[in-house]
């Protein structure tokens, strides 16, 4: 029941309370970042986890064959009615053993969750879902989000089943091209910036605020409640056994901010008996959250965050001119908007950040790909990260591990082709030249 469910400031000195019904994207009294919370009293929330996974035998119920909506229960924001599926969720948790033991760690310990599987190919698709519902029921018509890529690319396919007006903002030459075409290919005005994804996402939200168009970016905290059944989802693939860790990448912040919410609500309604650890990767030269937290000592401290920390930073950014820069396009941000959620979410999930260079994404990425399923480079940052965790002897390698491979591998070719063709990498693998002829043809076949 929708009445169960409301939005809450997330600074205790606020603690302002909205109506589901409304739709902000700021905290209207102090700014902010909102949470969708729940009388959970109200809520007819399942005895145990494994009674979602029962849904799976009613598949012809278009809620229960949603990845996301198959744990309504657990984003009880909106009636049945208002509820948008295209399918999302439909994911994969691979056990790779080969991987693991590539990597040095024991068998059945790494697990890779691919929501590259998504409709759009990327875990949005979890995220718009949930928003897109909130926007039917609020009546939205027209929305807007800025985007590295892969919100456009959601924003734009979702928008168009919903009947909605789409827009999207994006830096310019900042877009890997699989995620360009797709905003081209689903009909949404796309609006390339003279400048990077943050000055994107401060002009959106100044155009949304201006005209009264919802806003889609994980600001948005309807669309956060969407992204934390990526968690429920690998529990179910583990069979409802909590991992010890889960790691994800750190761009804007969402999917880590979800992810802590997550296993924080399941713990409280008695649904888990221990919480994960959540280690957040970052590319080293996007890596803000690493900054702040590892060397400026940044923290949660029950909501109370110091302002100025953040604040000191962002001025020395300014001051610098600084544009942040990554071959993992997907996570070029340097000024991450859900930053004060992400550090509640590692408070919960005694959490660990790191950062990664180019050189280690993609070289994890030739793995995955040549191991499990492949990825994007934002999501190969996963195992770059385990792999310097397990250096650092923080992860064991007899711990159970989930990555989160948040985007297809077919979402920018370009860095994998470079990295193939130019024999840049520890794993690059070049196509090899050959005259058209049979001699020849066999004698390559014959080297190794
Ligand atoms: N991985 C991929 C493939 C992404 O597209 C993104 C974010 C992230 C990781 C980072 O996730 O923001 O929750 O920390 N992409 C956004 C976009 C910013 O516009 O597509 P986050």
């Amino acid at each position: 029941m929708a009445e169960a469910a409301f939005q809450r400031c997330i600074n205790p000195d606020c603690g302002a309370e909205f109506g589901c019904n409304e739709s902000y994207f700021k905290c209207p009294k102090c700014g902010d970042l909102l949470d969708a919370v729940y009388d959970w009293d109200k809520v007819n929330v399942p005895a145990r986890l494994a009674d979602f996974g029962k849904r799976w035998a009613s598949r012809d119920n278009r809620l229960d064959f949603s990845g996301v909506w198959r744990f309504r229960e657990l984003l009880n924001f909106c009636d049945d009615k208002f509820k948008v599926s295209i399918g999302e969720g439909q994911t994969l948790l691979q056990r790779n053993d080969m991987l693991a033991e590539f990597i040095g760690m024991g068998k059945g310990c790494l697990h890779l969750e691919y929501e590259g599987l998504n409709p759009s190919g990327s875990f949005k698709d979890n995220g718009m879902t949930a928003a897109f519902s909130h926007a039917m029921m609020v009546g939205a018509k027209s929305c807007a989000c800025a985007s590295t890529g892969n919100t456009s690319a959601a924003v734009a396919l979702y928008a168009h089943h919903c009947g909605l007006k789409c827009t999207v903002f994006i830096g310019s030459g900042r877009i890997a091209f699989g995620k360009l075409s797709q905003a081209m290919d689903y009909g949404a005005k796309t609006i390339q910036i003279l400048g990077d994804f943050d000055d994107c996402m401060k002009q959106v939200q100044a155009v949304c605020t201006e005209l009264g168009l919802y806003l889609l970016n994980s600001l948005n905290p309807f669309r956060l409640e969407g992204q934390k059944t990526i968690m429920y989802r690998i529990l179910e693939g583990l069979g409802w056994e909590v991992p010890d860790w889960i790691i994800v990448p750190g761009g804007n912040l969402g999917n880590s901010s979800a992810f802590g919410k997550a296993f924080g609500e399941l713990k409280q309604l008695g649904l888990i008996d221990r919480i994960p650890r959540m280690a957040i990767i970052n590319a080293t030269g996007a890596d803000t959250l690493t900054e702040l937290v590892n060397n400026r000592g940044l923290k949660w401290n029950g909501g109370n965050v110091d302002n100025k920390i953040i604040d000191d930073f962002y001025g020395e950014l300014t001051a610098k001119n600084f544009s942040p820069h990554t071959c993992a396009s997907a996570i070029e941000i340097s000024r991450p908007v859900n930053l004060k959620k992400c550090l509640r979410a590692l408070d919960i999930c005694n959490g660990v950040v790191r950062a990664v260079s180019d050189e280690a994404i993609t070289d994890a990425k030739a793995l995955i790909g040549k191991f499990g399923l492949g990825c994007e480079p934002a999501s190969a940052a996963t195992i770059a990260g385990l792999e310097v965790l397990l250096g650092e002897g923080i992860v064991k390698p007899s711990e159970k591990v989930a990555c989160v491979l948040t985007g297809h591998c077919l979402k920018d070719p370009n860095v994998t082709v470079n990295y193939h063709k130019e024999n840049s990498g520890k794993y690059s693998n070049a196509p090899i030249e050959c005259a058209n002829d049979l001699e020849k043809i066999i004698e390559l076949m014959n080297t190794d």
